[in-house]
């Protein structure tokens, strides 16, 4: 395949996250306000054979993991149909289709899911203790993300191998105090869970006070278990991987905020609406939406000309990464404290 997807730094994006649906059934303290965000109207976003079709064209590119996102993408009400028809592109070089979810109802589509072709499951749970859950989320609802946790792991000793993440962000004085019953959860349960550092977004009232670092959180296990042993990372991802010598799950950092990993990021991003980005934190973005619209006048696209479509959106690609993703555009931690703190 063309190797556009390879920018001037030699990073292959081969790993494209579309957001699904800018909805959500919680509202994570560290993510959303009480009053949600605002929602864009249905006709600026993308369709679902919009994003089939645009998961197909990075495909035929060299994109070999797809993960849908939100938002919460489960409550996107054809989010089955959506991933049996990108399930359908391993035939032409897809080897992953992950799901980024908060799991709360996941447990009734998962195993409809698993048959359509879901390889991966991230699921964000930050404490184990219903009264901090809706503390956290603002919502009811932890029996029922236990609900899809159980199924998930079931689904894998019956033979399924979902490679399963818990994604749980530490918030100083909240849910600091889970860290070392979070680790005990990989005793005899084959999950890796990532600790992932608190992240300023537009509008989440993001405090230097409340991020608990890396190394605190790193101080804190080895506390309780000094022999914790630092595992191999795959090329390109975002987490340090670590395990409790005899554990049988693992687990990992993602420290966006004191040790940035921009060499290595190999993401390509489509938000709902359909722009592509390329740096979550960068603000360059190409409607492919337009693009697509326009060779089909203006309505959403069912069937259209592929390879005009092929051109346009891949030149987008082509312009956005070198000019708009560069690494080390994030500063590293005191840096970037001192820019935002
Ligand atoms: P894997 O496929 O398991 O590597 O998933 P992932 O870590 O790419 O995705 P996930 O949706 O589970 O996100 C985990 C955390 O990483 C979240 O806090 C994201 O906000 C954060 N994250 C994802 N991509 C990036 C990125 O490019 N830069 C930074 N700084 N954080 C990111
Ligand atoms: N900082 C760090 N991680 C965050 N997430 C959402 N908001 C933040 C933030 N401010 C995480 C969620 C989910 C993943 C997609 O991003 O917990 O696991
Ligand atoms: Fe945000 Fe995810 Fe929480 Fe929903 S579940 S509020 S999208 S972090």
């Amino acid at each position: 395949f063309s190797d556009f997807l390879t920018d001037t730094f030699h990073r292959q994006h081969d790993y494209l996250r579309i957001s699904v649906t800018e909805r959500c059934n919680l509202r994570c303290l560290y993510c959303m306000p009480e009053e949600g965000v605002p929602l864009s109207p249905p006709r600026e976003l993308l369709t679902t054979p919009e994003i089939v079709l645009l998961s197909s064209l990075f495909v035929s590119q060299g994109v070999t993991k797809i993960r849908l996102t939100g938002g919460e993408p489960t409550v996107r009400r054809d989010i089955v149909p959506l991933m049996q028809q990108i399930g359908s592109l391993r035939a032409h070089g897809l080897r992953e289709l992950c799901l980024t979810t908060n799991g709360l109802s996941l447990h009734r589509k998962l195993d409809a899911m698993v048959e359509a072709g879901l390889t991966g499951i991230n699921l964000s749970l930050d404490t184990l203790d219903p009264w901090q859950f809706q503390l956290m989320t603002r919502r009811a609802g932890f029996s029922a993300v236990q609900k899809s946790i159980d199924r998930i792991l079931e689904l894998n000793r019956l033979g399924a191998s979902i490679k399963f993440k818990i994604n749980c962000v530490v918030m100083r004085g909240l849910n600091d105090c889970e860290i070392l019953p979070f680790v005990e959860l990989t005793r005899e349960k084959d999950i890796e869970v990532r600790f992932i550092e608190y992240m300023p977004f537009d509008g989440n009232k993001w405090s230097k006070g409340k991020m608990f670092s890396y190394q605190e959180m790193l101080d804190v296990i080895r506390s309780r278990y000094p022999d914790l042993q630092r595992g191999l990372d795959h090329k390109n991802d975002t987490s340090k991987t670590f395990q409790v010598p005899g554990f049988v799950g693992k687990i990992g950092f993602v420290t966006s905020m004191t040790h940035n990993f921009c060499g290595t990021c190999n993401r390509l991003r489509i938000t709902s609406d359909g722009n592509l980005k390329v740096c979550l934190f960068g603000n360059a973005e190409v409607s492919l939406r337009d693009i697509l619209r326009k060779v089909n006048n203006g309505e959403p696209i069912d069937d259209v000309a592929l390879e005009s479509l092929q051109q346009a959106s891949t030149g987008a690609a082509e312009r956005l990464l070198p000019s708009s993703h560069q690494p080390l555009l994030i500063p590293n931690s005191d840096e970037l404290l001192d820019v935002i703190g």
